[in-house]
């Protein structure tokens, strides 16, 4: 049977990239033929609707397989993509932090729903902006974190909270998470802030930051108003081609990984 890698892609802080990292690196494998699946964790359903979908109230989405209410191979989306699927998020998620706070052994209910699937190659959790239920249940159920971080000031602010978690999943739930990358989105190259936050997060994480660097491109947010991702919108646009790159870096390692 395939063990899919299962990427939760997550930073504390909004707006850092996470969302657009999680649909492009999606997209990007999937052209490469992997079978892919984007669980879209986040109460915003940023995934679901940059990638044409409606987010779902009621229906079958990510809230109602986690909460055991629907099988998770029967609410799948297609996305119009070849290889690429969604489990498109419900408003519904805004309540799993009070519904599953005393719940037994609620940190383990999307492990067991993604473990029902045995046919991608990568799934992708995107995670909301907080270390809640949601995140919690992402870091049990994945084998690798992606930290996408903006080349900004204060850029770290939020990560040490992301390690601290990390950890406390490692020793209790989940001990063989690792940190598959930390991907810098958002660089501007007229800036010497960008430059500089992207030196500092080096000397801090030295291999696991990625060599790509996502730079800031008008195409990525328009991309998500048409309903697609930058490959598909604009495939040769500086946005789109860094996320080929990084995919490449991701199989990358996933070799070195494998190769031991
Ligand atoms: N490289 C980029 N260049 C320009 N704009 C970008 C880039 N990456 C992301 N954006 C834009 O920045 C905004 C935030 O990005 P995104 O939604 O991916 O972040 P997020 O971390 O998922 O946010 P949230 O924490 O709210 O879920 C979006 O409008 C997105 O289109
Ligand atoms: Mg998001």
């Amino acid at each position: 049977m395939n063990k899919p890698t299962i990427f939760a892609v997550s930073n504390q802080k909004g707006g850092v990239g996470k969302t657009t990292t999680v649909v492009n690196l999606a997209t990007a494998l999937s052209a490469l033929r992997k079978k892919i699946l984007i669980v879209d964790l986040d109460p915003q359903g940023n995934a679901t609707t940059s990638l044409g979908l409606k987010r779902q109230m009621g229906g079958k989405s990510s809230y109602s397989v986690l909460m055991g209410r629907d099988q998770i191979s029967e609410s799948l989306l297609e996305t119009g993509i070849p290889y690429l699927y969604i489990l498109p998020a419900s408003q519904e998620l805004l309540g799993v932090d009070l519904e599953l706070a005393s719940v037994d052994r609620c940190q383990f209910f999307l492990k067991s729903a993604v473990s029902q699937l045995d046919d991608f190659d990568y799934i992708f959790f995107d995670c909301p902006p907080a270390v809640g239920m949601l995140t919690m249940n992402a870091l049990v159920a994945a084998t690798d974190v992606i930290i996408p971080i903006q080349c900004e000031y204060l850029a770290l602010e939020g990560v040490a909270d992301l390690l601290k978690t990390i950890e406390k999943v490692r020793r209790n739930f989940n001990p063989n998470l690792k940190i598959k990358g930390i991907c810098m989105t958002m660089f501007d190259g007229r800036s010497n802030l960008s430059k500089s936050v992207v030196q500092d997060v080096r000397n801090y994480f030295g291999p696991l930051v990625f060599e790509t660097i996502v730079p800031r491109n008008v195409r990525i947010p328009e991309a998500p108003s048409h309903g697609k991702p930058v490959m598909l919108y604009d495939f040769r646009s500086v946005g789109a081609q860094s996320y080929v790159r990084l995919a490449k870096e991701v199989l990358d390692r996933e070799k070195e990984v494998k190769n031991g």
